[in-house]
């Protein structure tokens, strides 16, 4: 009884102090986002935005990056053209998906080249009753697919936690030549810890070129441990958490992308590069920015490259990962780059944002961001650099295999680390 009673008074003691933590984190945070603009300041930042670099474009920043801005209701739209190719790609069939595209082209068509859903982008919900008289089986969907089906119109997710000075030093918008944005989710602790140690650190690279990370997350389910307190302590921590407040799921994985762009477009439009892959990746970080000074200019601000699926279509097994049912979607997959890692340009962020308004959200986000390169009329470009399904097995713990790679598919944090300290080691010889 006694030590019960101890408990219970240890545990008001441990309630009283949780609370009073939670609240000096919170005002602790809000201090950190305010100064966070002064304590980022790199040194010898050779690269001043305005100013054309010898190897990079540099574009003007935009007006729309503000320091200290929690949120922009929307961004610019452009009015945009759909590729004819890609119109006559998407077969025009009576699976669901097929119907939504064709049925939002002909309305744009109708209305001009710009029309847009609505102001943040949301289109309008499906009912269930709409969803079974317009797809037969539905009821025979997975029901984490029927999940993906009733919310496939929500594109504007509030931000839970945000990063807005990650571009910018003293207000003003840094020369970002490469913005890394790594998919994560809540729980990955250890494998973020280790691409910041790693291949995602921030800084300068070869005297001038700014790379900066940040990791995109949505919220645990309701059934998961409630990780809301250790993030906003990572996020205070280290500066490069991006949480959303919508559920993190392989069938959000578009909503991930597409919130991700959103968010490039308002705080980091002027980087020259995004990355975009999985905190399970390896990443030669020098090898990539290597690859992009020695593009030519033309290919500088049109690139989408990476490893490049073609001539895939659909998986019609539900037992796998990918599947995808008939009466969802009919035709072959347009040739798109692997979402484990990929690069391209951010003069391209405006224009994706843009074309994606017309093209429905689709369950699996690489295919996804194909459709809207070839929307866009941008080929993918193919570099054998990139191995989103890993390499020969015996190559796996080479790190002379790994200085000629750029990105490869899939590395424990342990792995990630001891190829980075073998890498950079004076000793290797290859
Ligand atoms: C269509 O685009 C042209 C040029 O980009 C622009 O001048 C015009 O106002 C646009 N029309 C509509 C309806 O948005
Ligand atoms: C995606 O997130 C939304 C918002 O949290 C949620 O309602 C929906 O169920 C999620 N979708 C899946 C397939 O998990």
């Amino acid at each position: 009884m006694a030590v019960f009673h101890r408990m219970k008074s240890y545990s008001r003691v441990f309630a009283a102090t949780l609370v009073t933590c939670t609240v000096l984190v919170i005002i602790y945070s809000t201090l950190t986002l305010e100064v966070a603009g002064t304590h980022r300041d790199l040194p010898d930042i050779s690269v001043k935005p305005g100013i054309d670099h010898p190897t990079f474009r540099v574009r003007p920043a935009t007006a729309d990056v503000k320091p200290n801005q929690v949120q922009i209701s929307h961004v610019r739209t452009l009015a945009i053209q759909v590729s004819p190719g890609f119109r006559s790609a998407i077969p025009q069939s009576s699976a669901f998906w097929n119907r939504k595209l064709h049925s939002g082209l002909k309305t744009l068509d109708k209305a001009g080249n710009l029309t847009q859903p609505d102001i943040n982008g949301n289109s309008t919900p499906e009912s269930t009753e709409s969803l079974q008289t317009n797809i037969a089986d539905f009821n025979a969907y997975p029901s984490l697919y029927q999940d993906f089906l009733r919310s496939m119109h929500f594109r504007s997710p509030d931000v839970l936690i945000n990063q807005p000075n990650k571009c910018t030093s003293r207000g003003k918008p840094d020369q970002v030549t490469l913005l890394l944005g790594i998919k994560s989710v809540p729980g990955n602790f250890e494998e973020r810890q280790a691409v910041r140690e790693t291949w995602g650190q921030e800084g300068v690279y070869e005297d001038s070129l700014l790379v900066r990370t940040v990791f995109l997350l949505g919220r645990s389910g309701s059934d998961d441990p409630d990780l809301t307190h250790l993030l906003s302590f990572e996020a205070q921590q280290f500066e490069d958490l991006l949480v959303w407040d919508f559920k993190d799921s392989f069938y959000n994985l578009t909503l991930k992308e597409h919130v991700f762009i959103k968010w490039s477009l308002q705080h980091c439009p002027q980087a020259s590069f995004i990355f975009k892959g999985d905190d399970d990746v390896f990443v030669n970080t020098k090898a990539i920015l290597k690859y992009l000074k020695s593009l030519e200019p033309a290919k500088m601000s049109k690139l989408y490259v990476g490893q490049i699926i073609s001539q895939a279509s659909p998986h019609r097994d539900p037992k796998i990962k990918y599947y995808v049912p008939p009466t969802f979607y009919d035709g072959p997959y347009l040739p798109y780059a692997g979402g484990g890692g990929f690069v391209f340009s951010g003069a391209l962020l405006e224009s994706l944002f843009s074309i994606s308004r017309y093209i429905p959200f689709y369950p699996i986000d690489d295919v996804y961001t194909g459709m809207c390169f070839h929307a866009l009329g941008i080929p993918p470009e193919k570099h054998s650099g990139f191995q989103t399904f890993d390499i020969r097995e015996q190559d796996r713990g080479n790190p002379c295999v790994h200085r000629d790679l750029l990105v490869v598919h899939r590395r424990s944090p342990q792995q990630a680390i001891r190829l980075w300290r073998s890498m950079k080691s004076p000793l290797l010889m290859c």
